[in-house]
């Protein structure tokens, strides 16, 4: 299952509920762009151009150093750890300045060429099913997924989501997402069979209960061993 969507939509808590509520592995791909982002930002990002865009982001030293680190990350919906090279780097992604840099981490075609191929295996491998989340989920990683989600809010309720999770500003936050809105717009499009559910006005237990019925009405979704579903 390919859940889809901008930033502060509910992705996370919503997959993780689903892959609960079903049996599901749970994929998050976000965390994938941002482990190699702090993996950059520790090697230094001046060497790197990471972060630098006003300057020319320095795509061509990303692109030849992105097969370096392992990376590993967890699908247990219930303990979803994220490693780099061998380090639980599980807090260390979501530091700010690791989600000001990861755009411009995550259009690098290399970085996507190699997450999306290790993606790719993740899906494959998981038994009885997974729930992936991402951007391009639907699009381009899975398009054979069974079922498809795109998961919006307003931008107001997404910026107010994350301001509270974090203990930021309303304004700012929104700002910031608008940002990485645009940085992230060219793999955020909505695939033309997703099922789009906005969840503005809707609860967690809400979104995860259409999302698991939806997956129930579809055939045999919980219980096939299928790449992408
Ligand atoms: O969902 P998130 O905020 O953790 O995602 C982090 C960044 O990675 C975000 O800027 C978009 C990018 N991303 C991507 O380009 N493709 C994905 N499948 C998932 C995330």
């Amino acid at each position: 299952m390919a859940v889809d969507g901008p930033s502060g939509s509910g992705k996370t808590s919503t997959s993780r509920g689903v892959a609960r509520a079903l049996g599901l592995r749970y994929l998050d791909t976000g965390a994938m762009y941002r482990a190699l982002t702090w993996w950059f930002i520790a090697q230094g990002a001046a060497g790197t151009g990471v972060g630098e865009e006003a300057a020319g982001l320095d795509e061509e030293r990303i692109a030849a150093r992105v097969a370096e680190p392992r990376i590993e990350v967890s699908t247990d919906p219930d303990d979803p750890w994220t490693r780099v090279d061998g380090r639980d780097v599980s807090d260390d992604i979501r530091t700010s300045e690791v989600t000001a840099r990861v755009s411009s981490v995550a259009r690098v075609p290399a970085v996507r060429e190699r997450l999306i191929g290790m993606q790719r295996e993740i899906i494959a491998d998981a038994e009885p099913g997974i729930v992936a989340e991402g951007r391009d989920i639907g699009t381009v990683v899975a398009p054979s997924a069974q079922l498809k989600v795109f998961l919006t809010a307003a931008s107001e309720a997404r910026a107010r989501r994350r301001a509270a999770e974090r203990g930021d500003a309303v304004d700012d936050t929104e700002a910031d997402q608008a940002r990485r809105d645009r940085l992230d717009a060219a793999q955020s499009a909505k695939a033309g069979d997703a099922v789009l559910i906005d969840a503005t006005d809707l609860t967690l237990e809400q979104v995860v209960g259409e999302i698991a019925g939806l997956a129930r009405r579809r055939s045999s979704l919980a219980c096939t061993g299928d790449a992408a579903n």
